[in-house]
């Protein structure tokens, strides 16, 4: 048979679609010249399918290659869970001293004790979650004991065992999954009503339980004591907790802004029921030495006069305010205390003195005795509300969420970096470490001739003074 491909042997058959007269036609060949051309197609076209099946096998090896190690990590990492936090519900993890065997290697084991100390706040639960997770998340080896109610559980050995689980979901839960006692410093070195040591009984516990460190979370009493336990020679981190943002060393705690919105919301609505029923209302925001949650939720609010106990008030001077306000032909007023607003007279008295002069007072708090002040002297109908409680309740706002995690996170990386003996603080925008003996014992105050209060006078915000 004669054709194309007579001379190279090949059969027309093992030809896929082409035809030889017209290939022939249209590029002017000869029947041997288009064999040729042909074959060096069908050849390229080989070498092409070749390459590419060898391309594919690689692709596929390449990828299987990835998905093993991909797999191998997975299965890591779930291991190094479940021997870090233990499998079972009831979250009991076998006590490994010293070092432990972990994928081949020794690594040390952290042991972290946490506690809240003090009035709880929004945002504690996402502080304690933001250290929990950077230290799981570094791959340290860590177990958490969580000691409950504040020092109470350090002194008494009341704790359990946390794994690493139970700090998922707690973000926006408000209050503390290890519960809060008030535990005063002035008292904290006494015994108490058994004759226990309890500072001896602190550092005895800690001791017991081999801890690497403390994890404090309180306001200006705990600090003090976190401090006397780091000067005992205990490893101490502690985190700003408080919802009237008085600690020194740190512009914010977390728990503050929660606060102030919440006092914030109680103001607005007291705003809208004062109008139609043109009345002066007192709304008692909480704060007993200083303004901060008063002085913010009072200027958030629209408060027309703010008392707080570093600016002492001139009952005249808020009388005078609000009858200013009416012949301005405003029908109402609104007045934000702070709990521990002080009058010019008794800002006068001695600590002892005005300590006596509370204990026979007949009103449950100042806001009703400025109230009962104003009605005898003007004879206007006042109204007095206390959010109370309320402001340090309920689920932390994103502020405090993003701002404890933050400072969770770095309390975190000090302790993985064995950096003790410091508050985490936050000053000029950035998270810093002050040393405790520089926190403890010291209280923040609102300055009276700071800006934000020279701007609230530049409204018309009467302070009373
Ligand atoms: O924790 C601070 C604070 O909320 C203050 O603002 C308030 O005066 C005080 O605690 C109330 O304390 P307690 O919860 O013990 O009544």
């Amino acid at each position: 048979m004669k054709g194309p491909h007579s001379k190279c042997g090949r059969s027309r058959k093992r030809r896929r679609g082409s035809n030889p007269r017209i290939s022939a036609r249209s590029f002017g060949k000869s029947w041997n010249g288009v064999c040729v051309y042909e074959c060096i197609l069908r050849r390229a076209r080989e070498i092409w399918l070749s390459f590419s099946a060898l391309f594919s096998w690689l692709a596929a090896g390449i990828f299987f290659q990835f998905q093993v190690v991909s797999l191998g990590k997975i299965g890591y990492t779930i291991k190094g869970l479940l021997s870090r936090h233990g499998s079972n519900p009831q979250n009991e993890i076998k006590h490994h001293h010293g070092t432990r065997r972990g994928c081949g290697t020794e690594e040390k084991m952290k042991r972290i004790g946490m506690l809240t100390s003090g009035g709880d706040c929004q945002a504690l639960n996402a502080a304690m979650r933001g250290v929990v997770k950077t230290l799981v998340n570094s791959r340290q080896k860590v177990e958490i004991y969580g000691f409950l109610d504040g020092y109470r559980g350090l002194i008494y050995g009341n704790y359990r065992t946390l794994a690493g689980s139970e700090f998922s979901g707690i973000l926006t839960k408000g209050g503390t999954i290890l519960g809060s006692s008030r535990t005063p410093f002035k008292t904290i070195q006494e015994p108490d009503e058994n004759g226990l040591d309890k500072v001896a009984a602190m550092i005895k516990n800690y001791q017991k339980l081999k801890l690497d460190c403390l994890v404090i979370l309180g306001g200006n009493g705990t600090h003090k004591t976190a401090n006397l336990l780091r000067e005992k020679g205990l490893n101490v981190v502690t985190l700003p907790k408080t919802i009237d943002n008085d600690l020194w060393g740190t512009d914010m705690t977390f728990g503050f802004q929660s606060a102030v919105n919440v006092a914030t919301s109680a103001i607005d609505c007291i705003h809208t029921t004062a109008a139609s029923h043109g009345r002066v209302f007192i709304v008692e925001v909480m704060g007993h030495k200083v303004g901060f949650l008063t002085l913010n939720a009072g200027m958030a609010g629209g408060a027309d006069i703010i008392l707080i106990p570093e600016i002492p008030y001139d009952i005249n001077k808020v009388i005078k305010k609000i009858e200013d306000r009416e012949k301005n032909g405003s029908r109402f007023t609104i007045i934000a205390v702070a709990e521990g607003a002080i009058s010019k007279e008794d800002a006068k008295l001695s600590k002892k003195e005005y300590k006596k002069k509370l204990l026979n007072n007949p009103y449950p708090s100042v806001s009703y005795e400025i109230a009962a002040q104003i009605q005898e002297k003007t004879g206007r109908e006042i109204r007095v509300t206390v959010p109370g409680h309320t402001q340090r309740g309920g689920s932390p706002c994103p502020y405090d969420r993003v701002f404890a995690s933050r400072l969770g996170a770095e309390a975190g990386e000090m302790i993985l970096n064995g950096e003790y003996g410091f508050m985490v603080g936050y000053k000029n925008r950035e998270i810093v470490k002050v040393p405790l003996e520089e926190v403890a014992g010291k209280l923040k105050m609102v300055d009276p001739n700071s800006t934000i209060v020279k701007e609230a006078k530049l409204m018309g915000i009467s302070f009373g003074d």
